[in-house]
């Protein structure tokens, strides 16, 4: 006998997540329960009776969010997916941090397909005036045909937005009235066939002066603004006649300007004289120049630059990708969870980090804020080449014999190339300056594995590498044949 859920239209996120935990909770396997909203028909076996409580359960943290976005996507089996992939959790939370698992990756798609439409949503929802114009609020109505059930989850934006009139966008699916501050969410309204107003001929202006035939790329165009949307949206009107007209205004606004030189080359050819030339300053003001860095807009967000620290004459330089939060609030590097981490695997790997110039590839810390949190960014190819002129300074003033690069971004700094750390680790490469350095992963890595079995052997792996190092240095020291070169 399976058990039959069904999760109305309206507060389908809360709905799901009451059954799957009571379901979970009673140790029901996916293949004993059938999803279904109201309209789904029942099966002969299937039974509503209640779920017997036997455990409380916990998930990971990071399924919440995933699946309060994946129960708006319009697949029916959207329920059942969502609970299949819960039900493996149970034994295997590592599963949320696994790429190549199928399941997830399928969900994680449709949680990026949610996203969208609610993006869509926000940007071509277009209201109509509806009330009186000299009422006390005023009234607005629009007609929107989303891809998924994205009314309800997207609401909060309108209400946020549009908290001082009413309005409702009315949908084939459900619709989202606002009322007297008042937010409810209703099924099956009619279309309500809106009039036009006097912003449709402000939206056509908008539109045309924004339009720029020399740009014009109608494939990228329809993909950010799909044609099931144009019949809503006043300003689509004049797309087909602006499209038609590009060419020629194009060709027109070609002829009339001046000639010039390509607009950008002057500020290439300044970037690759600089690209070219080195630092050059004494030694004593490197970390003081690296301070005053704008080569790149990283400089505006970050706290500090963060320079490297160490002896100047150290015989191991230690490069990691860029400060993290904790280092850019104290401008020392490796201080934060990743430094930790190092210092400790270091320490029993026989490194003395005292001795080692420890810096990074990237001098700011490159980040997006959610919240009150600063979310580490990985840094684009163009800003680990413009540090990489630091870096180079560093090198040629501290000239270790051995630099080890941890993660791919040290790699492509100290390489050129950043590709397959995990192959390449723990070998001695030699630079065509005759530099030489030893590749392995970076701590944060480590840091990210959830799974404890998996973390360990990674952290042996990374231990041996850094072993490796030391070794290396001390034979060539003693005279010995140097290992891995
Ligand atoms: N990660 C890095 O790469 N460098 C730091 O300094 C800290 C974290």
């Amino acid at each position: 006998m399976t058990r039959q859920i069904t999760i109305p239209r309206i507060g389908a996120a809360g709905a799901w997540r009451d059954a799957a935990r009571d379901l979970l909770g009673a140790g029901v396997p996916p293949s004993q329960v059938t999803w279904g909203d109201s309209e789904t028909p029942r099966g002969l076996f299937d039974t509503d009776a209640p779920i017997p409580q036997a455990r409380a359960l916990t998930v990971p943290r990071s399924f919440i969010p995933l699946a309060d976005s994946v129960v708006w996507h319009a697949d029916p089996e959207r329920f059942a997916r969502l609970y299949g992939f819960l039900w493996r959790l149970r034994e295997a939370p590592h599963l949320m941090g696994d790429r190549g698992d199928a399941d997830l990756a399928r969900l994680r798609r449709m949680e990026k397909n949610v996203h969208r439409c609610q993006h869509k949503m926000k940007a071509f929802v277009r209201f109509r005036e509806i009330g009186a114009r000299d009422a006390t609020r005023r009234s607005f109505a629009a007609w929107f045909e989303p891809t998924h059930h994205t009314v309800e989850p997207t609401a909060q934006f309108f209400r946020r937005r549009f908290a001082d009139m009413d309005w409702r966008i009315v949908t084939p699916d459900i619709s989202a009235i606002f009322e007297n501050g008042e937010l409810r969410f209703v099924e099956d309204q009619p279309n309500p066939d809106l009039p036009e107003d006097a912003s449709e001929a402000l939206w056509v202006t908008y539109f045309r002066n924004i339009f720029n035939p020399a740009r014009l790329k109608v494939q990228a165009m329809q993909s950010e603004m799909p044609k099931k949307y144009w019949k809503n949206m006043p300003e689509a009107a004049a797309i087909p006649e602006l499209i038609a007209e590009a060419p020629a205004r194009a060709r027109a606004m070609a002829a009339s300007a001046p000639t010039l030189p390509p607009a950008r080359v002057g500020r290439v050819q300044a970037q690759l004289q600089d690209l070219a030339s080195a630092w050059d300053g004494p030694s004593e003001a490197l970390p003081a120049a690296i301070h005053d860095c704008t080569r790149c807009p990283l400089h505006r967000s970050a706290t500090q630059a963060v320079p490297g620290e160490g002896p100047r004459d150290a015989e191991l330089m230690i490069v990691g990708e860029q400060p993290g939060d904790q280092e850019d609030l104290q401008g020392r590097p490796f201080v934060g969870p990743a430094g930790q981490l190092f210092d400790r695997v270091a320490k029993e790997a026989g490194l003395d980090r005292a001795r080692a110039f420890v810096t990074n590839a990237v001098k700011h810390f490159k980040f997006v804020p959610r919240g009150k949190r600063r979310l580490h960014q990985r840094p684009n190819r163009s800003e680990i080449t413009h540090c990489r002129w630091w870096l180079d300074a560093e090198l040629r003033q501290v000239a270790p014999r051995l630099v080890v690069g941890m993660g791919a971004t040290a790699a492509e700094a100290l390489t050129g190339s950043g590709a397959d750390i995990l192959k390449r680790r723990g070998r001695i490469e030699t630079r065509a300056d005759g530099v030489k350095v030893l590749l392995t992963a970076h701590p944060s890595y480590l840091l990210r594995i959830p799974e404890p079995q998996t973390r360990l052997r990674e952290e042996a792996a990374f231990r041996a590498d850094l072993a490796r190092a030391v070794a290396w240095l001390s034979a060539e020291q003693t005279g010995l044949s140097p290992p891995g070169v």
